[in-house]
């Protein structure tokens, strides 16, 4: 936060706007599938790429349940609209454009997605399906049909508040919104191809964006079931002033060139990585003894994932009440399968996830450290750390309530090391999927739940007890990047003002 306070006649807008451009209004008659959160991450959805296609109506909805508006708060008299994911200061830096290729009721294009009006927009006719690729990167071929969903970020609007800090932010904000994205894809037994590795400056060019203020950060993919073709990819031509202009979401931006050095550095792909196995082993943290994850209960939650994004909110206001251990299995497992499940880079081999036990029944409080792949845990250290945390976290007192904080953790140089610059992406994206994955879960487990993105990043580094190392003649050290904090709070079913849809 910067000192004198924040500059708000330079808010930026929370929405783009495409003037004079004629709405595609999506069906609004939603009748979202009743598939338990639990069975999707653990892969009892069946379908896989190109099984399915969305016609309008499943693509509403997906897009509905990816980022739509679930709730509404009056302030100063004012509408302020709550989002199925979450955000760091609820600044909304993620908007989605969706590449349409031969889809059934929607001419062929690339269009932006329109959430205040449930909308597309037209903005490129036309089948520009693999213009993104890398050569290096291998994918299946394309068919006729398919469709694409990019994932971008506006810088000003986190920077506005978090100034450079903000990078951080739009990355993790973005994964968010790619794990709520691929859960609904699944939902409709849809499995799509996730990809951080695409050609910058062409992504800007198709969805018409001016790359000084957002870019785009995420392909998610599926191609349409018939016979694959190679072909040559369509050229692109600049879209108009009118639509670039658009990415301008205040009178008084300001461009932090740091933001624009570090995203711009990890432009280029690493060629020939050589994977550097589990961060976990990297940092210096020593377990004395991995034990197996607790089992969870035969009848997990049944909680339908559509329910959990609707309803999910960040809660601070925690009871000081410890989980039941049935409750905390079911936790880690969902978690462990959420962390294994995302690969490309594996998560494991971008983040070393940890948690500390402030009050969970049976378990000794401490730090901890989460083998996903193995679906173990082992103990760090014994102690209690719901005051240090909260202070590290800037002093957000409600922290000391929490039952467990999860810590992720990276270790930057091996990630520059191992992908380059945008290996910082690739871990700061993961984080947020795997946030997403720990909201969903408390949400369905009726826990409270808040990230948590404010903290001394030196402070939080000493407290995880990690040995300084030598890099490249460097001594480095860990660096901890993002929390997440549930706790017992019962929330009503369907309640809290979620359940009307905007
Ligand atoms: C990456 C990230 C960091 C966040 N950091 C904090 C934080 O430090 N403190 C806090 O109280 N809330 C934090 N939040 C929660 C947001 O304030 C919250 O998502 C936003 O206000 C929207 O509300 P909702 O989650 O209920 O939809 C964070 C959320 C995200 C995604």
């Amino acid at each position: 936060m910067p000192a004198g306070g924040l500059n708000w006649s330079a808010l930026p807008k929370s929405y783009k706007f495409y003037e004079g451009r004629p709405p595609l209004l999506l069906p609004r008659d939603f009748h979202f599938p009743d598939i338990p959160l639990y069975g999707l991450y653990a892969g009892e959805s069946k379908g896989t790429s190109g099984d399915k296609q969305p016609d309008t109506t499943i693509l509403s909805e997906i897009l509905f349940l990816s980022y739509g508006l679930t709730a509404r708060r009056r302030a100063v008299g004012e509408d302020f609209f709550f989002r199925s994911v979450p955000s760091a200061g609820a600044l909304y830096p993620s908007e989605i454009y969706v590449g349409a290729w031969n889809v059934e009721g929607i001419p062929s294009g690339l269009y932006h997605f329109d959430t205040t009006r449930h909308a597309l927009i037209l903005l490129r006719k036309g089948d520009f399906q693999n213009v993104l690729d890398f050569e290096e990167v291998s994918r299946p071929p394309v068919s006729g049909k398919g469709v694409s969903f990019y994932i971008s970020g506006i810088f000003f609007r986190s920077s506005w508040k978090y100034r450079k800090r903000a990078y951080r932010y739009v990355l993790m904000d973005a994964g968010h919104l790619i794990e709520n994205l691929v859960l609904a894809l699944k939902a409709y037994e849809i499995t799509p191809l996730v990809s951080l590795d695409f050609k910058d400056e062409q992504a800007s060019v198709l969805m018409g964006v001016d790359p000084m203020k957002e870019v785009c950060l995420a392909h998610v993919h599926f191609p349409g079931r018939g016979t694959p073709r190679k072909r040559r990819p369509a050229s692109l031509s600049p879209l108009p002033s009118d639509i670039v202009n658009a990415s301008t979401v205040s009178a008084k931006e300001i461009v932090f060139p740091e933001i624009l050095d570090i995203h711009r550095s990890g432009n280029t792909l690493k060629r020939n990585v050589s994977p550097h196995g589990a961060m976990k082993d990297l940092l210096g943290i020593r377990v004395n003894q991995w034990e197996g994850l607790p089992r969870p209960p035969a009848e997990t939650p049944g909680t339908s994932f559509t329910r959990t994004a609707l309803n999910r909110r960040s809660h601070r206001n925690f009871i000081p009440e410890p989980l039941a251990p049935e409750v905390f299995a079911c936790l880690m497992d969902l978690l462990a399968s959420a962390a294994t499940q995302q690969g490309d880079p594996p998560f494991e081999s971008l983040l070393s996830l940890g948690f500390l036990a402030h009050a969970v029944e049976g378990l000794q409080t401490g730090f901890y450290l989460v083998d996903a792949g193995r679906r173990s845990f082992g103990r760090v250290r014994i102690g209690s750390f719901a005051d240090p945390m909260a202070s590290i976290c800037l002093n957000q007192e409600w922290l000391k309530n929490a039952a467990v904080h999860f810590l992720f953790m990276t270790h930057t140089a091996t990630l520059d090391r191992t992908w380059g610059p945008r290996g910082y992406r690739y871990a700061m994206i993961a984080a947020g999927r795997l946030g997403q994955a720990i909201y969903l879960a408390c949400t369905a487990l009726e826990l409270g739940c808040c990230g948590i993105g404010a903290f001394y990043d030196g402070e939080a580094r000493n407290f995880s007890g990690s040995r300084p190392f030598v890099s490249g003649g460097r001594r480095v050290y860990p660096a901890l990047h993002h929390i997440l904090i549930p706790i017992r709070f019962p929330i009503p079913p369907a309640s809290g003002g979620n359940s009307a849809f905007y």
